[in-house]
């Protein structure tokens, strides 16, 4: 007769395939650095596979994190890992295991979709399933999708007791999604509840950061931000975005100097080739071009270096957009043109999917519409930017973050001449944000032309 030793049980109290108790508590570890943006999280992988080097879940996680980083490089790894993991989880994974192999599986071939259904499958079972909430979030944000974040949220949130650490945190990732769903009250009292609970929650700070910029309460959103760096400076690159924010804050408030000076001091960091940063630094300093302000070449040239080698990722439309942006500003047009020829073909190269069917028909007339404005082509940049319009929120990344192509339509009409245009995109934006300066200044030129 075979004795079969209970798997042992991670904090959220989900079974795990594990040679031992340390290797499953070593996983669970690194779930948690991921969920805090711990600086140390790839390390606290590596020590859960060095305790068990046949976990499952380790090799599954190994494989989300590379997706997670949206490099090229590492997705080149990844058919090799999902076999590992594949064969891993067949062998001596539980459902819930095979599931997330199959979820990764999904969204390595640019199945969005399927990916997040599968996470939703797995968080009927196991509610408590933080790893799946969690990057289910994080996808579904990539998919322009609020309200399937927030409706996955509220489908486990009752699994937790408030008392939970873990309450506090689904609080700040349920204040994201209400904030990205335009619930901008509901938003903002989940985001304080969650940063009284806990400060160094930089998700939910960062939560309530959007609230502010979406309502332009820019005064008071780099005092929330300032307020608060004692705590978020300590996690990982995703600092730099909340910098990023603190910066935006000035921008509209058009405290240009303290934008580039935070750039240089704050933002920028020559070692990294992190993805959310590059597309912080192009975002800014297109924002501060679109203000004229002269951010020089120098900035640039070092942004869009650090593109080359991922002119061939193609993993997110809003990625390549940014890329396109930096390229765009060296003057490097036929960059972007590569990187929209990638994306126009990548169902070629990768396989049919939804992910290859967005690039092709939001991707690649976005970063040519890109390319345009900067060539100075503002009417082609209109005729393209319109086209896509209605599905841009498919390329995901926030409302604050696409808002910059908005921006671009709008100084692109301008540029073009097409004054009723410009009128009637800037009365839209005035509509749903009529404290916002930009807007206001943009207004002003456009009564002055029209009368
Ligand atoms: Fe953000």
């Amino acid at each position: 007769m075979t004795l079969h030793r209970a798997l042992p049980t991670d904090s959220f109290g989900l079974a795990v395939t594990a040679a031992s108790d340390a290797a499953a508590s070593a996983l669970d570890h690194t779930i948690a650095g991921y969920w805090e943006f711990a600086p140390d999280t790839g390390d606290r992988l590596k020590a859960a596979l060095t305790a068990d080097p046949e976990m499952p879940m380790g090799h599954v996680l190994k494989g989300y994190f590379y997706m997670l980083m949206a490099n090229g490089a590492l997705y080149s790894r990844l058919p090799k890992l999902l076999r590992q993991a594949g064969t891993l989880c067949d062998k001596a994974g539980t459902p819930r295991e095979r599931a997330h192999a199959a979820a990764l599986d999904a969204w390595v071939a640019g199945d969005f979709p399927n990916a997040t259904r599968i996470w939703e499958d797995i968080l009927v079972d196991h509610p408590r399933d933080v790893l799946a909430l969690r990057l289910h979030h994080g996808l579904a944000f990539y998919m322009g999708r609020p309200d399937r974040m927030l409706a996955q949220i509220d489908r486990v949130m009752p699994a937790f007791g408030e008392e939970e650490t873990a309450y506090g945190q689904i609080l700040g990732m349920r204040a994201f999604a209400l904030e990205e769903a335009g619930r901008f009250k509901e938003a903002e009292r989940a985001g304080r509840r969650a940063v009284a609970r806990n400060p160094r929650d930089a998700w939910a700070v960062h939560a309530v950061a959007h609230v502010l910029e979406m309502e332009d309460r820019s005064r008071e959103g780099v005092e929330w931000v300032m307020s608060l760096e004692n705590e978020w400076d300590r996690v990982n690159n995703f600092r730099y975005h909340l910098w990023w924010h603190r910066m935006l804050f000035h921008w509209e408030l058009g405290e240009h100097d303290a934008v580039l000076d935070l750039y240089d001091n704050r933002l920028w960091d020559p070692e990294s080739e992190e993805y959310l940063d590059l597309c912080n630094d192009a975002a800014i300093l297109l924002r501060l071009e679109l203000r004229g302000i002269e951010v020089g070449q120098e900035r640039w040239r070092a942004v869009a270096e650090k593109t080359k080698p991922h002119l061939e990722d193609n993993l997110l439309a809003f990625v390549d957009a940014h890329y396109a942006v930096a390229r765009s500003a060296v003057g490097d047009l036929e960059g972007a043109e590569h990187l929209a020829r990638r994306m126009e073909t990548l169902g070629e190269t990768r396989g049919q999917s939804w992910n290859a069917d967005l690039m092709a028909e939001i991707g690649a007339p976005l970063a040519r519409a890109i390319a345009d404005h900067r060539a100075g082509r503002a009417g082609e940049a209109v005729d393209k930017l319109l086209a896509i319009r209605p599905r841009l929120y498919e390329i995901g990344g926030s409302h604050a973050q696409r808002d910059l192509f908005d921006l671009v339509l709008i100084d692109a009409a301008m540029q073009a001449e097409r004054w009723p245009l410009t009128r009637a995109l800037l009365w839209q934006r005035q509509a749903a944000r009529p404290r916002n300066a930009w807007t206001h200044d943009a207004a002003a030129i456009i009564e002055a032309k029209l009368g």
